[in-house]
């Protein structure tokens, strides 16, 4: 009798198992989940990305770049956590990475802690995606969006053109075409298990 259970217990044991290979593959990480496309392929404008991990703040303020920088003035880049636990494991960006540059002005110049640059306003949001399945024919599969560079913001937006934004990166950018050699927080985390 014990053993017939034991018996019913490992052949349910053994069915179940690819059942949960099945779940195990769907739930790591796919393409671009933590953002949305509709049936044109435009992308929603992000949200919820202030919450996500953040790697980096480079800074091209106006006054440095003849009034205008090309993308002013502040970037903070935050990166997708599903996209950062594997980064952080691997070193290498995977499939539905978001990185997502939010724009903010300089608000100020001075403060009680001394001169400087100090941020103002929210202005603007760029995305990068990477994603094999959407994109196989970018450089690297990544795919770059501009929801704009003054408030209010587009509410989606299409890839840009290779040449727009692809290019500069996969020419200059250190680590698979992201500019991590502007953000500590990815090159201290590469690599570290
Ligand atoms: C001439 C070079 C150049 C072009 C063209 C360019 N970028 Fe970038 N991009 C950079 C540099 C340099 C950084 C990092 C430093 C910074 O933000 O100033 C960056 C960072 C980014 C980031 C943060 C993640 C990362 O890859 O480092 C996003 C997102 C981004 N750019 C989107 C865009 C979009 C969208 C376009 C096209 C509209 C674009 N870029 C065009 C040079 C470029």
């Amino acid at each position: 009798m014990i053993y017939r259970m034991i018996e019913k217990g490992v052949i349910a044991l053994a069915a179940a198992i690819p059942l949960l290979v099945i779940a195990a593959l769907f739930a790591l990480p796919a393409a671009a989940q933590d953002v949305k496309f509709d049936s044109d392929g435009a992308l929603a404008q992000p949200t919820g990305y202030r919450e996500w991990v953040y790697v980096g703040t480079p800074v091209t303020p106006n006054d440095m770049n003849g009034g205008e920088a090309p993308f002013p003035e502040f970037h903070n880049v935050y990166i997708n956590p599903s996209a950062w636990a594997h980064y952080k494991s691997t070193g290498e960006f995977p499939e539905g990475t978001v990185l997502v540059k939010e724009l903010v002005s300089v608000g100020s110049k001075a403060a009680s802690s001394g001169k400087g640059y100090f941020m103002g306003e929210f202005i603007g949001l760029e995305t990068a995606i990477k994603d094999s399945k959407r994109f196989p024919k970018e450089p690297g599969y990544w795919a770059y969006f501009s929801f704009g560079h003054s408030y209010p913001l587009a509410k989606e937006a299409k890839a840009q053109k290779t040449a727009t934004c692809a290019a500069c990166h996969q020419a200059l950018a250190a680590d698979d075409m992201v500019f991590t050699q502007y953000y500590p927080v990815l090159r201290a985390a590469k690599g570290t298990r």
